[in-house]
C-alpha cells in the first residue's frame, strides 16, 4: 500500500460514515428542521452565515488551486521571479474579510437583541437541572413535574433556568438553540412552538456519566388540551382502595420513598431529592427518557436503578439497592402504586 493509502482509506471511511448519518429518515433533534419561531430565526441566520462561509471557501480554494497550477515547476525552468510585499493586495485582503465579518455580525447581533426580549409572554416555567433529570415548575398553575414539559402551541413560554448541582444546558433542537443552566444563577429564555407535537430535547452540556441520558420531551398542545393536562396535574393523587395491591404499595412507599419524592395527597411525601411523582403514571418515559414508562420497566428501575442508568442518585450510597432491602412482592406492589399515580 502506498504511504498515502491508509490515511486516504480512513478519510473515505469517515466520509461515508458522515454521509450515511444524513440518510436517517427520523430526525427528532434536527436543528435544520425548525418548528418554532426562535429556531426558525436562528436557522435563517445559520444559512446566511453558511452561505458566506461557503463563498469564502470556494474563492480561497479556487485561488489556491489556480496558484498551484499556474506556478507549478516545469522542466528546464530556473527559480521564478521573487516578490516581496504588495501594498494594494495587502489592503484588499484586509478590507475584504472585514467587510464579510461586518455582513455576518450585523444580522447576528441584531438577532441576539431581538431574541433577548420575548413577545407577549403567555406563561412562565421554572426549570431546574439535576443530575440527570429535569424539573419543571409552573408557578402560575401550581404544577410541578419532571422530564415532560407541556406547553400550549403558538404561545410564548418563558423559562427561568437554574441548576441544583452542576452546569447543564437546556436544548430543544427543533424549537430553539441552547441555554446554559447554571447553579446559583437564573438564565431566562423563551420558545414558541408553531405546531402541536412532541419535541425531543436533551441536556447539551457534559454534566457527568449520565449526561447523554438527561433527556426530556416538550409536548406542544392546543390550549384546551394543555388546560386539561394542567387540571389533571393539579389534582392530588387518588388514595388506593384498602386491600388492593396499590394500597400495599402505598405502605411500602411511605416507609421507603417519601424522604426523596413528593406525592401530593400522600402525607409526609414531600422529598425533593428525586422527581415529584404525583402524576408519574401520566408520563411517557421513566429515568428521563431512558425507557418507556411501563410496569415492567418501573419494577426494574425500583429494584436496581443502576441496571438502567448507572450512577444515579437512587443507586448511590447510603441509599440501598431496593432489590437488597425489599422483597420482589414489595417491589411489585410499590411499582403498581407509583404506576397508578395518573
Ligand atoms: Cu445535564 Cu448534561
Amino acid at each position: 500500500m502506498s504511504p498515502f493509502g491508509r490515511p486516504l482509506l480512513l478519510l473515505v471511511f469517515v466520509g461515508a460514515l458522515l454521509l450515511s448519518m444524513a440518510c436517517s429518515p427520523s430526525d427528532p433533534q434536527n436543528t435544520l428542521a425548525a418548528q418554532g419561531i426562535v429556531a426558525k430565526k436562528q436557522q435563517d441566520l445559520f444559512w446566511v452565515v453558511a452561505a458566506w462561509a461557503a463563498g469564502v471557501f470556494v474563492v480561497v480554494e479556487a485561488l489556491l488551486l489556480f496558484t498551484l497550477w499556474r506556478f507549478r515547476h516545469r522542466p528546464g525552468q530556473g527559480e521564478p521571479h521573487q516578490t516581496h510585499g504588495n501594498t494594494r493586495l495587502e489592503i484588499a485582503w484586509t478590507i475584504a474579510p472585514a467587510l464579510v465579518l461586518i455582513t455576518v455580525a450585523v444580522p447576528t447581533v441584531s438577532l441576539l437583541w431581538e431574541l433577548a426580549e420575548p413577545p407577549r409572554v403567555a406563561m412562565d416555567v421554572r426549570v431546574t437541572g439535576h443530575q440527570w433529570w429535569w424539573e419543571f415548575e409552573y408557578p402560575g398553575h401550581g404544577v410541578v413535574t419532571a422530564n415532560e414539559l407541556h406547553i400550549p402551541v403558538g404561545e410564548t413560554v418563558q423559562f427561568h433556568l437554574t441548576s441544583a448541582d452542576v452546569i447543564h444546558s437546556f436544548w430543544v433542537p427543533k424549537l430553539a438553540g441552547k441555554m446554559d443552566v447554571i447553579p446559583g444563577k437564573t438564565n431566562t429564555f423563551w420558545i414558541r412552538a408553531d405546531s402541536p407535537g412532541t419535541y425531543f430535547a436533551q441536556c447539551a452540556e457534559l454534566c457527568g456519566v449520565q449526561h447523554a441520558n438527561m433527556k426530556f420531551r416538550v409536548i406542544a398542545q392546543p390550549r384546551d388540551q394543555f388546560e386539561q393536562w394542567v387540571r389533571a396535574q393539579r389534582t392530588p393523587a387518588r388514595q388506593p382502595d384498602p386491600g388492593t395491591p396499590e394500597a400495599a404499595g402505598l405502605e411500602v412507599f411511605r416507609t421507603n420513598c417519601i424522604a426523596c419524592h413528593t406525592v401530593d395527597g400522600v402525607p409526609g411525601a414531600v422529598g425533593k431529592v428525586g422527581p415529584n411523582l404525583t402524576h408519574f403514571g401520566s408520563r411517557q418515559t421513566l429515568a428521563a427518557g431512558v425507557v418507556e414508562n411501563n410496569l415492567q420497566n418501573l419494577e426494574t428501575w425500583i429494584a436496581d436503578t443502576s441496571s438502567l442508568k448507572p450512577g444515579v442518585e437512587m443507586a448511590r450510597t447510603p441509599m440501598p439497592r431496593f432489590n437488597q432491602t425489599l422483597t420482589p412482592e414489595q417491589i411489585q406492589a410499590v411499582a403498581r402504586f407509583v404506576a397508578g399515580l395518573r
